[in-house]
């Protein structure tokens, strides 16, 4: 397989993990390039769910590399958590799991900072975060203040661990928040420093090295294009760069070196925390898609936000990723609509028309999507295992996603478990 960058095109819980498990079986080393335990990738297989936040579901595949890249902030007690999970299903990451030792750490502080900021927040202002302490951790990342992963095996780390904590509390009391206790941190980083010591790697070498050995690298974002801090809906984002540009810094891949870009997509759009989301249904039909599409958040099990598909999205996610490939994902949601709306573009209250994504979150307050029609095919289509095979009409609105958005489509997901894929090229 030619070494791939997969993203998310929407505001992420687009069924990459699905996507992503079916590409590993073609690729050598599968590399996680930004976020933290933030995501929640699901794949179903063999009758079982497995919900992976940190480490590359490639893992589930026997005999392959994985690899948390040095764009990944990560939270040693959440990696060890998911460590002891997949022991528990007999799944053995030491020897296939490496981690940058450039990667940010969450550290316990980070959450700490990012619950008690959000509490403070007006109720128009609350950004709706996971509580993973992502923005914490790439703030003290951005501020040259962070500690990394290879910091856990340096002489001077507990030191420095209450130092931070010291400084923390301070602010946490000023905000009338919890404090944390100096010594219980100090002890919990020393074991998982010992614990998280064999799989600590310099991972641009090693994945260098497996490019030059002809080897194929998949590239796996977290999140999607709209929550990217740049290319999203800021300030309504998550802190890292989902889009295809972070794959390259988030593992010191060069982009030179990257031969395609493969979009996740899913046929209609959901949203899972605050901000803008234009096509939202507010709805009957927003709370089927909600519940037939399961849209409940698979870190934090809120409730998603639910409407149509919007292809100035689709558009403006092509445009910056540079998809080459959709993956199409959960057709099946929607066999019970009569009839689909799509939004083709947004419409301003003085009548200017936006085809691509505006950037200034005033302009689209003042937006409203404009829609087109088609007919629902109102028949079932999970178990249906070739494209030739799907009712006409579904065909004809896939295809017209398709036509909207630019590029091709490369594989359309009709369900949830991993032989519900159709492929076409992909
Ligand atoms: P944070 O990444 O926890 O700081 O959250 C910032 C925004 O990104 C919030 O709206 C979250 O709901 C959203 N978000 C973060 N991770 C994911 C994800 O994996 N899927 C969907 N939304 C996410």
């Amino acid at each position: 397989m030619p070494n791939t960058i997969l993203v998310g095109a929407q505001w992420g819980d687009e069924g990459k993990g699905k996507v992503i498990d079916v590409l590993t079986a073609q690729a050598d080393v599968i590399v996680r390039y930004q976020g933290g335990s933030n995501a929640g990738h699901t794949v179903i297989t063999g009758g079982r769910k497995y919900v992976l936040h940190l480490i590359p579901s490639g893992i589930l595949h026997a005999g392959k590399q994985c690899v948390i890249g040095n764009g990944v902030v990560l939270d040693p007690f959440d990696l060890l958590r998911e460590i002891e999970m997949l022991r528990g299903y007999d799944i053995e990451p030491a020897g296939r799991l490496l981690i940058s030792s450039r990667a940010h750490m969450v550290m316990r502080w980070h959450r700490a900072l990012d619950a008690a900021d959000e509490a403070r927040r007006a109720s128009d202002r609350k950004i709706g975060t996971t509580g993973r302490g992502i923005g914490p951790a790439y703030g003290a990342k951005m501020g040259r203040r962070g500690l990394r992963i290879g910091d856990l095996l340096g002489d001077g780390f507990l030191d420095a661990v209450r130092e931070a904590t010291r400084e923390t509390n301070e602010t946490l009391a000023a905000w009338g928040a919890p404090t944390l206790c100096e010594e219980e941190l100090v002890a919990d980083y020393r074991a998982a420093a010992e614990a998280l010591r064999p799989y600590i790697a310099d991972t641009v070498a090693t994945v260098n090295a497996a490019d030059r050995a002809g080897k194929s690298i998949l590239l796996e974002g977290a999140q999607g294009t709209m929550l990217d801090i740049d290319f999203g809906t800021y300030p309504f984002v998550t802190s890292s760069n989902p889009t295809a540009g972070g794959a390259c810094t988030g593992t010191g891949l060069s982009p030179r070196r990257i031969d395609r870009v493969v979009g996740v997509i899913k046929c209609y759009t959901t949203r899972v925390g605050a901000g803008p989301f234009p096509t939202e249904l507010a709805d009957a039909t927003g709370e089927h898609l909600r519940q037939k599409g399961g849209e409940f958040g698979a870190t934090t099990g809120r409730p998603r936000r639910c409407g149509w598909f919007d292809a100035v999205v689709g558009r403006y996610a092509a445009m910056v990723n540079g998809v080459d490939f959709w993956a199409m994902t959960k057709l099946d949601v929607l066999d019970e609509q009569p009839t689909l709306k799509i939004c083709t573009a947004y419409l301003r209250d003085d009548g200017v028309r936006y085809e691509t994504f505006p950037s200034d979150l005033g302009v689209l307050s003042r937006c409203t999507p404009v829609y087109e029609e088609m007919p629902g095919w109102l028949t079932p289509t999970s178990a249906i295992t070739r494209y030739d095979d799907l009712p006409v009409k579904a065909r004809a609105y896939v295809e017209r996603l398709v036509e909207l958005i630019g590029g091709r489509l490369g594989i359309l997901s009709v369900g949830p478990a991993r032989e519900t894929t159709l492929r076409l090229g992909l």
